[in-house]
């Protein structure tokens, strides 16, 4: 039986744990905090549970659309954040169950590479061998090199969870997907947020249209954006930070009482050893093939460590592919049908091409959209704003990209990740008997509405 060990127990590490445990394989797992990582404890899971929260406090104030009157509707805080914490310790206690059921070692520590078969615990000096090893040690938020960048109330996600009350005001440095969840999760729990972005559009990587259409929403909810725009120190007045930031207007500056940092995260390779033992590393992260095989035989590297998506989901994938491989079996990872997922409301999800790579990928191309608004069950829960947007190419229209903007998008995104995965034409999905009222059918409306047969949109005028 081959003995594997896995340094790092978040979602790519604990996938790959267990995988290789079912394959047959002994396994090592050192962790040095709690297992799930980033993901359960300090990431996805933690702030989709506040985020939950705010939407919640924010249903409850606007239930009088509904025609139910609440009155004294009010939040607090640390029993919002108990609640987090009880979840994340739910999912945390309930991984350390299943862990065990496969009878998975789980050594507490930091893992330091000393050989290509070998691990040592930095705090016990314990040294563990064994016969492969997969590295899983994900990343850390980058912070930028700005005067007042070290100030106490400059923070990223990592302290942003762990926040005791909560802020007057905000300044948010990067519009991405950490930076715009924070936005709206502390915009929903009356806080003063202002975000700023350095290039051309929020979400740069996502769909123009779609993160425009995001823009304009958080804006007129009342979250100040400004893009194109660069900050050039902070510095501290009394209990406020004072943001100076270049706008294409002009130079503008906010007082506020936190600055959360959330200008990407970075591979975290402190610790690991791996330039020591020869694996090739780029810019700070690992370099693997297709196998998640480094350069150097029988280590194997996996999630935000190797850079690239930096997802949770992705993460997973390529834990599973790299245990296969390291139980002897073969698996090559395929990301053709990553969904990428923005939590806030409405929110956000894609996979697949945007409009503008499709366009400079097959030139011509056809697109198909359709509102929410458009859709019966959309008004029934009150949440209209956004569309979907399917991208085919001309020849045989073949899904290349869809985006979603609207309410439950993150799950609605799943159908066209299997569509893209089984090279489904928009046909496909147009053909396919979507339930009603479902908000589902606005992507079937979308699929339809690529050859203009959308049914519940006016005629297009030629
Ligand atoms: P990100 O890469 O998504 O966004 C960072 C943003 O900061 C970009 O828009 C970038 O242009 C901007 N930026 C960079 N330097 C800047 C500067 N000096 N001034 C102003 N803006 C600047 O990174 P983020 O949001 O920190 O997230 C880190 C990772 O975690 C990402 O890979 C993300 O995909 C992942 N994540 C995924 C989530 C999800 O799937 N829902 C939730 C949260 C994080």
């Amino acid at each position: 039986m081959a003995h594997i060990i896995v340094v790092g127990g978040g979602p790519g590490g604990y996938p790959a744990a267990i995988r290789a445990a079912q394959l047959g394989a002994q396994v090592t797992l050192i962790e040095k905090s709690e297992l799930g990582g980033t993901c359960l404890n300090r990431g996805c899971i933690p702030t989709k549970a506040l985020l939950q929260a705010a939407k919640t406090y924010e249903n409850a104030k606007e239930a009088k659309n509904f025609g139910i009157n609440c009155q004294g509707v009010s939040l607090e805080f640390p029993k919002v954040m108990e609640r987090k914490d009880k979840v994340v310790k739910q999912l945390v206690g309930g991984l350390g169950g299943i862990v065990k059921s496969y009878a998975i070692k789980v050594v507490k520590g930091t893992g330091s590479l000393t050989g290509p078969k070998s691990v040592k615990v930095v705090e016990t000096g314990e040294e563990i061998k064994g016969d492969k090893i997969i590295i899983a040690t994900g990343s850390v938020p980058v912070k930028i090199p700005i005067e007042g960048i070290e100030l106490p109330g400059v923070i990223t996600s990592d302290e942003a969870l762990f926040l005791e009350k909560l802020p007057k005001s905000i300044l948010i440095i990067g519009g991405g997907v950490i930076g715009l969840e924070f936005a709206q999760l502390l915009h929903k729990m009356e806080v003063k947020v202002t975000v700023v972005e350095m290039l051309p559009q929020i979400l740069p990587l996502e769909d123009t249209e779609i993160a425009m259409g995001l823009d304009a929403l958080l804006k007129k909810e009342g979250i100040e954006i400004f893009t194109d725009s660069t900050v050039k120190k902070i510095t501290a007045k009394g209990n406020e930070k004072v943001v100076s930031f270049d706008t294409k207007q002009g130079p503008q500056e906010r007082a506020v009482e936190l600055v959360l940092v959330a200008v990407g995260r970075a591979p975290h390779t402190k610790d690991l050893n791996a330039d020591k033992i020869g694996i090739k590393m780029e810019k700070g992260r690992i370099l693997v093939n297709e196998k998640m095989e480094t350069n150097v035989p029988d280590v194997y590297a996996i999630g935000d460590v190797i850079g690239g998506y930096m997802l949770a989901h992705v993460a997973t994938a390529e834990g599973e592919c790299a245990a296969q491989n390291a139980v002897g079996k073969s698996a090559k990872i395929n990301y053709r049908s990553v969904p990428r997922c923005v939590y806030t409301s409405p929110e956000v999800a894609s996979v697949g091409l945007s409009e503008k790579e499709a366009k400079e990928k097959y030139g011509q191309i056809k697109i198909g959209k359709f509102p929410f608004v458009g859709v019966g069950k959309a008004l029934v829960i009150n949440e209209t704003a956004g569309m979907v947007k399917i991208i085919t190419d001309t020849k045989y229209g073949e899904i290349l990209g869809v985006m979603i903007l609207g309410p439950h998008a993150t799950d609605l995104i799943a159908e066209l990740g299997l569509a893209i995965q089984m090279e489904a034409t928009f046909e496909d999905i147009a053909h396919t008997i979507h339930a009603h009222p479902t908000i589902s059918e606005s992507v079937m409306e979308a699929a339809l509405d690529v050859d203009g047969l959308a049914i519940h949109m006016p005629r297009k005028r030629k």
